[in-house]
């Protein structure tokens, strides 16, 4: 199975056996983002492994599995993005070799800073004790037509890009992602949070952001689409329906 098959396939694994996960696993997890897709390589980012008896991982809705991978990053611009799309490729990746996963979006470590670096997320991964898969009628996200503005009728290849992206994990399934289409491009925005909790909240948004774009990119890679991802900085000011500009597909040549 590849990363973009696993996107219609995978779901959250909340039930963990405690069989071990290899130890070329785990030290592949703790290098994981050389070849992956759409992130920026100058953000320093570190992984680090907490395995369930280290007791180290604490804190609100929590899934109970045998290991925890915690992604740290340097502050830098589009930094949440940036974590989002490469912890999402990881996801990708562990599915394709059997490995159930959840996003620990409440979990808390001791120490949250590491070398310097920030803590974005906390992955839950190990053995399923529980369906590793799900048919894709099984998903449950809102339709495209409601999360996609278009001025042009949707071309071939924005479809075939878009709907994985509906596809994407977000907190507590949130979807927080709007799309407007255009001729060649696809621009992805961002709901704006309320005023309590802005900043924070702004964060976690745009982390899932990540996400959805990691969709796109390993879909743009499967299908030999020639896509750039770019800030316009003539959309920066741009709102859409309550929601802030974070970033631009652009199409080449279709
Ligand atoms: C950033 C983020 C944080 C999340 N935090 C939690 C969490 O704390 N606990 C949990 O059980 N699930 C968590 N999830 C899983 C989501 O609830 C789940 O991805 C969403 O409901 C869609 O379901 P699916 O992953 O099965 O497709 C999180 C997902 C994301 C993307």
């Amino acid at each position: 199975m590849t990363k973009y098959e696993a996107i219609f396939r995978r779901k959250s694994v909340r039930k963990y056996t405690n069989e071990k996960v290899e130890e070329g696993i785990l030290q592949e997890i703790q290098g994981f983002g050389r070849d992956a897709v759409g992130v920026r390589p100058d953000i320093r980012i570190k992984w680090k492994i907490y395995q369930a008896s280290d007791h180290k991982v604490r804190g609100l809705f929590q899934v109970k599995a045998p290991y925890y991978a915690a992604l740290y990053s340097e502050d830098s611009e589009d930094y949440h993005m940036n974590a989002g799309c490469l912890m999402q490729q990881l996801v990708l990746h562990l599915h394709t070799i059997g490995i159930g996963t959840c996003y620990q979006g409440g979990a808390r470590l001791k120490e949250d800073a590491e070398e310097g670096l920030e803590l974005m997320m906390i992955l839950a991964f190990g053995y399923p004790a529980e369906p590793l898969e799900r048919s894709r009628s099984d998903f449950k996200r809102m339709e495209l037509k409601k999360l996609i503005k278009a001025n042009v009728p949707v071309g071939r290849i924005q479809k075939k890009l878009l709907e994985p992206a509906r596809l994407a994990p977000s907190a507590l399934n949130q979807q927080p992602w709007r799309f407007v289409v255009t001729e060649n491009r696809i621009h992805l925005f961002v709901r704006r949070p309320g005023p309590v909790g802005y900043q924070k909240q702004l964060n976690k948004n745009l982390f899932n952001a990540g996400i959805a774009l990691s969709h796109m990119l390993i879909t743009a890679e499967e299908h030999w689409f020639d896509l750039n991802y770019q800030k316009l900085d003539s959309i920066m000011e741009k709102a859409v329906q309550n929601h802030l500009y974070a970033g631009s597909l652009i199409l080449g040549r279709i």
